[in-house]
C-alpha cells in the first residue's frame, strides 16, 4: 500500500516482469554506430529513437525481489505525488487533466525499494512539444534512477517493461547525445535510431518550444 504517492494506483506488475531474476552484467553498449548513421551534432541536440519493427524483450530483470515495479496513474484531486519531483510531474498532471495530452495514457513506472522510489520513467502522450509524434504515440521520458542504485539495469529493465506493456503502440525515446547512460538504454533496448532533433523556443521559453527533426538517420524512411 503506497501512501507516499498520491496518484491513483492500480498497482500491478508490468506483464512478464520478473523481479527476482538476476541482473545483467553487460557493460556499456557502444553508441558509435549512431554517430556513423546520423553524424555528430551540437551538445544541445537529441538523438531520437522509436520502437517500430523492434520486438520488445520477453522478460526484464530487476536487481532482486526487494525491488518492486508499480505503474502509477494520475488522480484528479492529487496534483503532486509527494515523493516525485514537482518538475516535471506537476506539469504532466496539468497536461493530463487539461487534455493537452492527446491520449489518456499518461502513467509513471516507478521502482520501489523499501517503499521508497529508486527509479521512475514517465509514459507521456503526444503534446505540442513533440510534433513528430502521432496522437496515439507515446514518449518514454523523465527517466531517473537514484544514485546508489544506478548501473544495476533498473532503467533498462523498466524501459523493456514499458515497451512490452505498450507493444503495438509507437514509442519514442529522446536523449541528449552526451548522456552516455541514456544512450546505452536506447541501444540496449535495440530501439531504432531516427535521427537528431533540436529544441526550439517559443516566446523566448525553451520549455514551450518543440523538438523537430534536424537530421535523419540515413537508413530511416521517416
Ligand atoms: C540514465 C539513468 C536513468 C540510467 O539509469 P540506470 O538504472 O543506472 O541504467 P541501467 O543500469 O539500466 O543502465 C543502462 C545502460 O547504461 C549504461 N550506463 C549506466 N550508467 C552509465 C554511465 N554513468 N555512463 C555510461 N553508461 C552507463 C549501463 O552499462 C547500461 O548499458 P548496458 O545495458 O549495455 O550494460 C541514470 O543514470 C540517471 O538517472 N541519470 C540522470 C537522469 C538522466 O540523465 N536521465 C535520462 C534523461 S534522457
Amino acid at each position: 500500500m503506497m501512501l507516499r504517492f498520491q496518484f491513483e494506483f492500480p498497482q500491478h506488475h508490468a506483464p512478464g516482469f520478473d523481479a527476482s531474476s538476476p541482473v545483467s552484467e553487460s557493460g556499456l553498449a557502444t553508441t558509435a554506430h549512431l554517430e556513423d548513421t546520423v553524424g555528430s551534432g551540437s551538445d544541445s541536440d537529441c538523438f531520437v529513437f522509436d520502437n517500430l519493427g523492434v520486438a520488445p524483450p520477453e522478460t526484464s530483470w530487476l536487481p532482486g525481489p526487494d525491488y518492486l515495479l508499480r505503474i502509477i496513474r494520475p488522480r484528479l484531486m492529487v496534483p503532486m505525488p509527494l515523493d516525485l519531483p514537482v518538475w516535471p510531474f506537476f506539469g504532466f498532471w496539468v497536461l493530463h487533466f487539461t487534455r493537452i495530452f492527446r491520449s489518456p495514457d499518461y502513467a509513471v513506472f516507478v521502482v520501489f525499494r523499501d517503499e521508497l522510489p529508486v527509479h521512475y520513467t514517465a509514459v507521456v502522450p503526444k503534446y505540442f512539444r513533440y510534433p513528430l509524434m502521432e496522437p496515439s504515440d507515446l514518449l518514454l521520458g523523465s527517466i531517473w534512477t537514484k544514485p546508489g542504485h544506478r548501473g544495476r539495469s533498473i532503467a533498462r529493465s523498466v524501459v523493456a517493461a514499458i515497451l512490452r506493456t505498450y507493444s503495438g503502440r509507437r514509442c519514442w525515446y529522446l536523449t541528449r547525445t552526451e548522456n552516455l547512460a541514456s544512450m546505452s538504454i536506447a541501444s540496449a533496448s535495440k530501439l531504432r535510431p531516427i535521427g537528431r532533433a533540436s529544441r526550439s523556443s517559443r516566446f523566448g521559453l525553451r520549455l514551450l518550444g518543440s523538438f523537430r527533426l534536424s537530421q535523419k538517420d540515413k537508413r530511416c524512411p521517416l
